[in-house]
Order: C-alpha cells, then sequence, then structure tokens
C-alpha cells in the first residue's frame, strides 16, 4: 500500500478503494469509483460555499490563516507595505517576479498612458441619478469597456491581456472617480500623467479651481500602502467570480464587472461600509457593550470582524490599523477609532469573540482612513475594488493557462421531486 493514499471503506458493500493523496488533497473524481452498483452515478463531495474545496493550484498569494500570514508570490505582506509601490507589487503579482528598474519604468510608462476612457463612457454616467451608488456605476462601467475594445475577446493572445491589462490597472481609478465626480454633480478631472497612480487617483477625486493638482505626499503614500494590502487574497468570494466568469472565456472587462459585483456584497468587499455604518449605530464608547450583547445573541454581526481563513488576526488590519494614525496626523482624528477601539478591546478578551476566532479584518479599519481622508462611505468599497483589479486579472490569467482548468459547472445533490405527470389548471 503506498504511503500517498487514502484508503476508503464504503461499508454499504464491504469495498475499498486507493485514492491517491497529492498537495494534501484527493481529487474528488476519484471518488466517482465508489458506487453501489454499475448503475450508480458514484460518490460525489459534497460542499457548500467550498469550505473545505480548493477550486484550483495557484501561486499567486499565500494565507496561512492560523498564523495569520499573508505572502504574495512568497514575499511578506508586511515587506511589500513597507518597502514596495502599488504598481510595483501589482507587477509582481501579475508577472511573479519583482520588476526591474527598466520593466517597472516600462509598467509604469504603459499603465499611465491608460488612463483616460472613452468620452462616450461619460454618456453612461449621464444615465445614472445623483444618489446612484458608485459600485453600481464601477460594475456598469468596467462591463461597458468591454464593448469598446474588441480585441478584449482574444484571450489566448497574451499581447491582447497584457493591453487589456493596462487597461484595465489604468482605467479603474478614472472610472471610479468619474462616478464620485458624478454622485457630486461636480465637473469631470482627467488623468495627469505627471502624477503617481495614488497622486493621480486623489487628482481626478478632488482637483477643483487650481491649476494643477498637488496630492498631499501623507495621503498619496496612505493610500498606496491601502491599496498593496488589498490588492489580493487568493481564492475570496470576488476572486472565485472571477475564476468561474472567466472559465466560460469571457472578456476580462465581463469577468471583472462579475468579480467587482461579487466584492459590493456586505460580507465582502462591502463590509468596510457596513463598518462605519455600525460604529456610527453603535455611537458611542458606552453602547459598546449593549452592541456586543446583540452580536453575542446572533441579532447583529460586528463587521470588520471575522473571515472564512484567518482565524488569528488578519495582518493587513495590524498594517492599516498603523496607517489610520498616520492620516489622523494630516485629516485630523476620526473620532469613531475610539468607538472602534472599544469593540476591538472587548472582542479580543471576551470567549465568544475568541471562541469563535473572530478577529478584526481587513475592512474594520480601513473605513475610518477613507473617512478620515473625505471620501464618503459609498466610496469605500470603489476603493477595494481598484487594487484589487490586479489580483482578479492575475487569478484570471492563472485559470486560462491552466491546463486543468475547464468552465466551471458544480454539481448539485438534487432532493427535488421525482418524475410526476402535469396536472390541468382547473384541476389543481
Ligand atoms: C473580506 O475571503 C477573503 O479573503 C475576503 C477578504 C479579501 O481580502 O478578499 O479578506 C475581504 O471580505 C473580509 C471579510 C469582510 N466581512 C465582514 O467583516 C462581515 C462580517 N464577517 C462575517 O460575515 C464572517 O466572518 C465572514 C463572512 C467574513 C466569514 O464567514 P464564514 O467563514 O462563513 O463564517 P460563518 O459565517 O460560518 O461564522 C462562523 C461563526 C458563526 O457562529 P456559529 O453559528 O458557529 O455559532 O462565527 C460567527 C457566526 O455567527 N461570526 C460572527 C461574525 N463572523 C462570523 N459573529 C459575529 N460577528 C461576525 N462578524
Amino acid at each position: 500500500m503506498s504511503q500517498n493514499t487514502l484508503t476508503i471503506t464504503d461499508n454499504r458493500t464491504g469495498k475499498s478503494y486507493e485514492i491517491p493523496i497529492k498537495n494534501g488533497t484527493i481529487r474528488a473524481l476519484d471518488l466517482r469509483q465508489i458506487k453501489l452498483d454499475e448503475n450508480d452515478f458514484g460518490m460525489m463531495t459534497y460542499d457548500p460555499a467550498f469550505t473545505n474545496t480548493a477550486s484550483c493550484t495557484s501561486k499567486i498569494t499565500f494565507i496561512d490563516g492560523d498564523r495569520g500570514i499573508l505572502m504574495y508570490r512568497g514575499y511578506p505582506i508586511e515587506e511589500l507595505a513597507e518597502k514596495s509601490t502599488y504598481l510595483e507589487t501589482a507587477y509582481l503579482i501579475l508577472h511573479g517576479e519583482l520588476p526591474t528598474r527598466a520593466q517597472l519604468d516600462d509598467w509604469t510608462w504603459h499603465i499611465t498612458h491608460h488612463t483616460f476612457i472613452h468620452e462616450s463612457i461619460k454618456k453612461f454616467l449621464d444615465g445614472f441619478h445623483y444618489d446612484a451608488h458608485p459600485m453600481g456605476m464601477l460594475i456598469s462601467t468596467v462591463a461597458a469597456l468591454s464593448t469598446f475594445y474588441k480585441d478584449a475577446k482574444d484571450i489566448f493572445n497574451a499581447d491582447s491581456r497584457r493591453k487589456q491589462t493596462y487597461r484595465l490597472i489604468g482605467k479603474m481609478p478614472t472610472l471610479s472617480a468619474f462616478a464620485y465626480r458624478h454622485s457630486l454633480g461636480m465637473p469631470l478631472v482627467y488623468p495627469d500623467n505627471d502624477l503617481s497612480y495614488t497622486g493621480n487617483f486623489l487628482n481626478m477625486l478632488f482637483k477643483t479651481t487650481e491649476v494643477k493638482y498637488k496630492p498631499n505626499p501623507t495621503l498619496e503614500h496612505a493610500l498606496d500602502v491601502l491599496f498593496i494590502l488589498h490588492a489580493d487574497h487568493e481564492q475570496n468570494c470576488s476572486a472565485n467570480a472571477m475564476r468561474s466568469v472567466g472559465s466560460s472565456h469571457v472578456d476580462p472587462y465581463c469577468a471583472t464587472a462579475a468579480a467587482t459585483a461579487a466584492l459590493y456584497g456586505p460580507l465582502h468587499g462591502g463590509a468596510n461600509e457596513e463598518v462605519l455604518h455600525m460604529l456610527r449605530e453603535i455611537g458611542s464608547v458606552k453602547n459598546v457593550p449593549e452592541y456586543i450583547k446583540h452580536v453575542k445573541a446572533k441579532e447583529k454581526l460586528l463587521m470588520g470582524f471575522g473571515h472564512r481563513v484567518y482565524k488569528n488576526y488578519d495582518p493587513r488590519a495590524k498594517i492599516i490599523k498603523r496607517i489610520a494614525y498616520e492620516v489622523f496626523e494630516v485629516m485630523g482624528r476620526n473620532p469613531l477609532i475610539d468607538i472602534a477601539l472599544e469593540c476591538e478591546r472587548i472582542a479580543l478578551e471576551d470567549d465568544y469573540f475568541v471562541s469563535h476566532k473572530l478577529y478584526p479584518n481587513v475592512d474594520f479599519y480601513s473605513g475610518l482612513i477613507y473617512e478620515a481622508m473625505g471620501f464618503p462611505i459609498s466610496m469605500f468599497t470603489v476603493l477595494f475594488a481598484i487594487p484589487r483589479t490586479a489580483g482578479w486579472i492575475a487569478q484570471w490569467q492563472e485559470l486560462l493557462l491552466d491546463a486543468e482548468q475547464k468552465i466551471s459547472r458544480p454539481r448539485q445533490v438534487y432532493l427535488g421531486y421525482d418524475k410526476r405527470s402535469y396536472i390541468p389548471i382547473d384541476h389543481r
């Protein structure tokens, strides 16, 4: 008997099976040989929400949830946050290696020169109500980009994928800023190619009557670090959406729109908005114990806490918490931080949270920074989607180039009716 196998005995038939083990997993398809008789379809696995199912192999991001470790292509997030930039990290995530100076200059040049969007996109924005949620506008306009770039369908052409990558990473900030300015009823601000990636984003968001916008360097850097922290996170809900939709071989703009839609959900990237709503609902430090009671009674969630993978402190939350104070130095302290710190203090001591391994995640402190930087709550998830675009594209590309992958089409366990005859309406 080989050491790298699982021996399964089906007690219904007394038969035993040797299932190969590879990378600590067994192939679900190897279970199909387990049958009651020749007419039996064979054994499947049942795993709602994929809590214990690997959908792919990947070399992009590694997370150790118990030890609170996050690495992009083997580089710890703490080092990248301290020493890298978002565009350099995006290059790393997409290409697998840190760029040389020449490669980074070329990468930066191409993305900088793909920040403009087709003027017709403005007509789509004009169709949205003044109070349309920016995420709804972003999802729609990202998908609309697919109608302008027909070469994007050539997904197995590396040059085409590279061009769409420049366009998506370059244009997500522009689409986001245009949506923001639309919601304010302010004139759109075009990209300024003299500025950095985050500096230009701040320019398109906040420029008013000045001839040339000068981004605050502290905010520019803080946003760049936040973008690094949000760049990828292996097989999260939106990455799964990118891969699943991408597996039908649709163009990357439509797949990115699907991933952006998944991120919008309050259990995923939408949580950073919900955290601020929660902190405002709590209202003061003295009300925190009462709110925690509702959480422990399962009447409410402590938004920004908990994670499918992290059963320890999310390493990104630690860094974000530190950045918050850098931003507060410049923009003034967000008083909600006191309520957030009290929520964390209680949660880290209370057995309910300790036993459920609920720690602050990436969304718990990020909204406090965004609000202090002057963003409305409705823009918070947009600020998550922009940097995560690099991760989504990397996951999509890895899927396309993986010989083991094909169109995603899960099975089901059917528990419905057996065959039955149609009943005429007068006899129902
Ligand atoms: C992101 O996957 C990623 O990598 C995502 C992300 C990324 O970078 O892409 O990290 C970004 O989405 C971070 C998560 C943001 N969401 C929130 O902060 C929303 C609040 N958190 C929860 O909804 C929840 O923790 C999830 C959705 C994040 C994880 O949910 P799971 O893994 O499905 O766990 P679960 O809902 O089954 O909860 C397990 C237990 C339950 O209690 P029991 O029924 O077992 O007694 O923990 C409880 C839950 O009730 N629980 C919480 C809680 N989260 C889980 N109780 C109170 N408050 C919470 N926040």
